[in-house]
This record gives structure tokens, sequence and C-alpha cells, in this order.
């Protein structure tokens, strides 16, 4: 059973009213109008459910299994795949009043923070202390903590740092049976058995309601300097990364990369200038952090004249203020850019080994062109761990053939390659095909298994990751 027959929306808000002190109940008029976020579905349940702590967390999960209404987890909204969408006779749990930063342990270079605090006021609250998070990404300004991990978010740093299930040390959520999971371990060296905690990273809501967690976190490195770079290909833009990832005096930031229609269509847009990029060159934007502004900016030049024959650069342009820089840095993470233009555009999100992008983008671009209809792809992404995104270049959804067609075009060589089908955006409803195709069977028999014991009403996000 997914969600109780006969309880309407205003009936289910009405019944959780005044369930717990620490909870808020929001109905449908208090919904009406909200921005959904990035899926118009998402508020569709017309209730939710706001806990401003653990407990009260725990008494709207029991009432919801005592009455077999089925839970939505959401966090910030900014999710890409569906993966917080819902229907009526469903209840929307929001981290949005569990938004605590509870302490920053500076020396230890810790933190514990409720779910529902945002990358951004993290980052904004570590700042001070000469701190910030290991991970970042485009839309840290909505993204929560607690969404992060449900996903496993990776970003623009996990070349370097891994991805969220890296940073974790220590988490606490509340199961579908309402019991309180507690493992808020402060600690990078946990050699205590099974580390139970890591269902819940990457496990989009599916097995518990994620509540708080503790975090590691790095120093910040202010003194930053920013350049795109054309290049003529992956391989070459790997290069470039990798030469400043050994730079003594330099440390690497971000290396992302846009291929070269996501850059000239974004740049037309935007009245970016590109003349000085060479050709039909893609373009790399590289951002390193030294001991001063003068030195990041300087050291990265002198790198760069090194590496102009060397990695056969078409091109390149360094910042030359913050402002500049922010430019730059839109080129890349603007992406939505092509939804204007191609409305609903179908997106992919896939890893793969680096060495394996230049033979996957052109194997990419053939099989699509090979469908027909002149069909291509934006493609972007985090060049140094293997993540690309892409879009379709046409507005979505496809008609059925054709979408099977492209699809398969997409993961063709992907599993075999060693990278994923789901890089850092999850499955959730968008890529549940995807999932029971490339997914080992005994992984998902056991993930199976695992969701049965853990809920076996199947109440918790229900018709995502498949189970
Ligand atoms: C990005 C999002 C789409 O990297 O993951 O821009
Ligand atoms: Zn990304």
């Amino acid at each position: 059973m997914s969600s109780h027959p006969t309880l309407s929306p205003h009936d289910l808000a009405r019944a959780l009213d005044g369930l717990h002190p620490d909870l808020r109940i929001l109905g449908p008029d208090a919904l009406a109008g909200r921005h959904p976020g990035e899926d118009p579905a998402n508020l569709n349940a017309g209730v939710m459910a706001q806990p401003a702590s653990t407990e009260a967390a725990s008494a709207l999960i029991s009432w919801c299994r005592a009455n077999h209404v089925a839970i939505v987890p959401q966090g910030g909204l900014s999710g890409l795949v569906g993966g917080g969408t819902s229907r009526a006779g469903q209840v929307l749990l929001s981290t949005a009043r569990l938004n605590r930063i509870l302490a920053i342990h500076t020396d230890e270079e810790t933190v514990e923070v409720e779910a529902g605090v945002t990358l951004e006021a993290l980052q904004a609250a570590l700042a001070p202390h000469g701190l910030t998070t290991g991970i970042d990404l485009g839309s840290r300004g909505s993204a929560t903590i607690g969404g992060m991990v449900s996903t496993n978010a990776g970003g623009i740093l996990a070349f370097r740092n891994g991805v969220m299930r890296h940073q974790i040390l220590g988490l606490e959520a509340v199961l579908p049976s309402g019991e309180v999971f507690s493992d808020m371990t402060r600690v990078v060296k946990v050699s205590a058995g099974p580390d139970i905690k890591q269902l819940f990273i990457g496990g989009e809501g599916a097995f518990g309601f994620v509540t708080r967690v503790v975090m590691k976190v790095e120093p910040i490195r202010p003194h930053r300097a920013v350049a795109l770079l054309g290049v003529e290909n992956a391989a070459r833009a790997l290069q470039v990364a990798a030469r400043l990832r050994r730079h003594p005096a330099l440390l690497l930031e971000a290396a992302e990369m846009m291929w070269p229609r996501y850059v000239r269509d974004h740049a037309t847009l935007k009245g970016f200038d590109l003349s000085w990029l060479e050709g039909d060159a893609a373009v790399l934007l590289v951002e390193v952090s030294g001991e001063t502004m003068e030195a990041a900016t300087t050291l990265l030049e002198d790198e760069l004249a090194n590496l102009w024959e060397e990695a056969d650069l078409k091109g390149g342009i360094v910042a030359q203020s913050s402002d500049q820089a922010r430019r730059f840095w839109d080129l890349r993470e603007y992406s939505g850019f092509y939804f204007a233009r191609f409305p609903n555009a179908p997106s992919f999100d896939v890893s793969m080994p680096p060495s394996a992008l230049d033979a996957y983008v052109a194997d990419l671009t053939a099989g699509l062109a090979a469908i027909g209809n002149g069909l291509d792809a934006y493609v972007y992404g985090h060049i140094a761990d293997g993540n690309l995104h892409i879009a379709i270049a046409a507005p979505g959804p496809l008609p059925p053939d054709m979408k099977g067609l492209a699809e398969d075009a997409v993961y063709a060589g992907i599993h075999a390659s060693g990278g994923s089908f789901s890089a850092e955006h999850g499955v959730g409803l968008d890529k549940r095909a995807a999932y029971l195709t490339h997914v080992d069977p005994v992984k998902q028999s056991l993930s199976r298994q695992f969701k049965a014991m853990l809920d076996p009403d199947m109440l918790f996000n229900p018709g995502k990751v498949p189970f």
C-alpha cells in the first residue's frame, strides 16, 4: 500500500495538525502558489510537514506508518531526476525547519548540522572560521545538506575530495519504523563493524529521513585565479588539469569543460566574447588558489604559458577581476539556458574514467546523428572526475522510438568502461529504467531486501528508485 485510499490533502493536513509541538503542517492553501522547485510535481501532495526536531519527525513518521500514508522526504527541491515529486494522498516531509548549524569544531575541521541547512548557508557560517565545505556545486543556494546526502552529491571538488559519502563522518536518521538511527561519530577512523549509515547516503529518502550529520570541512583558500582555455579535446583538458594538480604553489580548485556547442550557444545568448577562442575548440574553465591573489594569477599565467604549445591550447583568457571570474563561472553554471530553447530537453548525468571521455563523446555524437533529424547534444561537466552532463538539443519528451534510441546512444559503453549511468543526480523517477537495465541484478536484489526490511509497507518515497 503506498497511500491512504481515503484522506484528501485537506483531511490529511487536519489529521496531522497538533501531532507534535515541533511540527508545523502546511495544507493545500498554505502551499498554493509556492514555487515547486526544479520539478513542477514536487508539491502535488498538497500537504507538507515541517518538523523542527528529530522527535517531531519521528512522531510524524510513526503516525504515517500507523495510518498507511506514504512520505516524500524533501530538501531544497533542486533535484534533477524527480526524486522529490509527490501526489495527493502522500505527505511531504520537509527539512525546511531543521536548519540549525549545531557546532563548528574549528580545530578538528568538522561541523554538526541539521539536514535542512543549505550548502551556501553552511559555507557562509564557516567562512569567519577560515573554513569551507570540501564539496561545492552550482545549486549551493537551494541544495540542502540532507538532499546532498540523499543523492550522494558530487559537484566541482569531487576530483580532489570525493563526493558527499566521503565528507560525512556521522549521521542521524528517522527510520520508517519511527525509531531514530543515531551514528553521530565525529572521527574519520571507525573500524567498528559495517558502516550502516552508508545506506542513507545516496538512499534517496527510501530508507529513512536524514535529520542531522557530522561533516568534514577544510581550510578556505580565498586567493583564486580563474581562466578559460581553448582545448582540442578532453585529453588536452586533462593534461592541463594534471599539470596544475602537480604545481607546488597552486591548488587546483576546479576543472570544468564545456564542449563546443554548449559554450558557443551559451556565449551567444549571454553576449559573452569568445573572439579569443580558436576554431571550434572546446573550453576548459580552471580555477586555482595560491598564497596571495597576485601569486595565484601570476603562477597560473606562467604555467599556462608553459602549457601553451605542449597542450596545444586554442586560446585562453585569465580573469582580471572577481566580476570577470564570476562571468566565466556563469557560462558554466547557468546550464539551464538550453531549456529555454529546448523545453524539457532530455538530460543525463553520466560518469566514466576520464581517459574514456573523448571516445565516449565521439560515439555519442555519432550515435545521436545516426538517429536522424540532426539530433545533437550539449555536453559539459566536471572533467577531472569523468562526470559529464548531457542534454539532447531537442524539446522533450522525445517520441518513444527516438527516446529509446537516444538513451541507448547516451548509455552505450558506460557500464563496460567502469562508469555510471547516474553520476551525481540520483535515480529518482527519471532514471528508473536505466537503473533496472544497468545495475547488477544481485545488487538490485540486495537493495530490495534492505528496503523490505526497513520499510516493509513501502511508505518512504515510493515509486522512485525501483525496489
Ligand atoms: C551542474 C549540475 C547540473 O554541474 O550538476 O551544473
Ligand atoms: Zn554537475
